[in-house]
């Protein structure tokens, strides 16, 4: 094996949680930071959201990779560095890996660690030979992240399941102004990002019926109840997600069913009935809005693939070899 151990994330401990909850908690409307929804637990559920009949994003970026893996390793350059972030359970990552040499780098970088490791593990019995470096850490962080350049390889970062989406625009262009600092002049982006479609497509996708989407949502009161030894009762909250047409975004809340009060530590926050707590965006972009956003953080847009109903955009994107950058701290 040729992996190195992940190191530890600050992020991850208790009291960064609890700081996150209280704070959102006293926001108006209520909020909590959706990296919360990456525990074990949750990481699992979302694998099963992915495999539900009504979530197409995953099969559909899925495809569009098996069909112009080839292609895109190729613009890329298969001796390279590549950082994925939120590599989760990096399954569409060996349609990518299986073209690079045994000399190129992978750097998974993901917030759960059990899951990072086992990704790894995989990924590294199927390419023995390509070095793997994982990283726990939010990617949030990237300017403070040690990513260890490697001399002579094009740094990609790799960026698949429309995560991008889970920022608002402000913070998008941030996070991509990011990924150009870390990935230097000449690097590259490779990013899978949801297109905008038809409210009765997209309610479906985050309300699928075997309700593993509602259970992932509520897994942010279930672990407030195993970490922090929040009292509150889940089944007071029900699962509500739908299509924001006017911010082209989907919404998902957890909705009080009734006047409530719930605790977390020493403190006492009030619910009327109908309040929500507000935990996700999820953005959606046509090509178009999505390649102008990118410029705005300095990225050109080489290449779109798309499936045949155009549900959903992988671009690569580069940094010219020359221009200065202007870049967030
Ligand atoms: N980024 C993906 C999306 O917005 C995956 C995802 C994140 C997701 N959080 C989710 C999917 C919650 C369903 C529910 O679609």
């Amino acid at each position: 094996m040729r992996n190195e151990s992940p190191t530890p994330s600050p992020d991850q401990d208790e009291d960064d949680f609890l700081c996150s909850v209280r704070e959102g908690l006293r926001s108006r409307p209520k909020t909590i930071p959706p990296k919360y929804f990456y525990d074990a637990h949750g990481s699992h559920l979302f694998d099963l959201i992915c495999e539900t009949p009504e979530y197409y994003p995953t099969r559909t970026e899925t495809a569009i990779l098996e069909r112009h893996g080839a292609e895109m390793a190729g613009m890329i350059g298969s001796r390279c560095t590549m950082i994925e972030l939120g590599s989760g359970s990096a399954t569409k990552t060996p349609l990518l890996l299986k073209y690079l040499t045994d000399d190129a780098v992978y750097i998974p970088v993901d917030i759960c660690e059990p899951y990072l490791v086992k990704s790894t593990q995989r990924l590294q019995t199927m390419f023995p030979a390509l070095k793997m470096q994982p990283l726990c850490a939010d990617y949030h962080h990237l300017p403070a992240l040690a990513i260890k350049r490697h001399a002579g390889q094009r740094q990609a970062v790799f960026f698949p399941g429309s995560t991008i989406g889970n920022c608002t625009p402000n913070e998008a262009v941030t996070l991509l102004k990011n990924v150009a600092r870390l990935v230097g002049p000449g690097g590259g982006l490779l990013i899978g990002v949801d297109a905008k479609k038809s409210a009765e497509v997209l309610n479906a996708a985050y309300n699928d019926a075997a309700g593993h989407t509602a259970a992932f949502n509520r897994n942010l009161l279930t672990r407030m109840q195993r970490e922090l030894g929040a009292q509150l009762e889940a089944d007071q909250f029900t699962h509500h997600a739908y299509y924001n047409e006017t911010h082209g975004r989907i919404e998902m809340h957890l909705v009080s069913r009734c006047k409530q009060a719930i605790r977390v530590g020493r403190e006492s926050f009030k619910f009327d009935q109908g309040e929500s707590i507000h935990t996700e965006n999820s953005y959606k972009y046509s090509a178009d809005e999505f390649r102008r956003l990118a410029r705005s953080a300095g990225w050109h847009l080489q290449s779109t693939w798309r499936d045949a109903h155009a549900l959903f955009n992988v671009h690569y994107l580069s940094l010219s070899a020359a221009e200065p950058l202007k870049l967030a701290r």
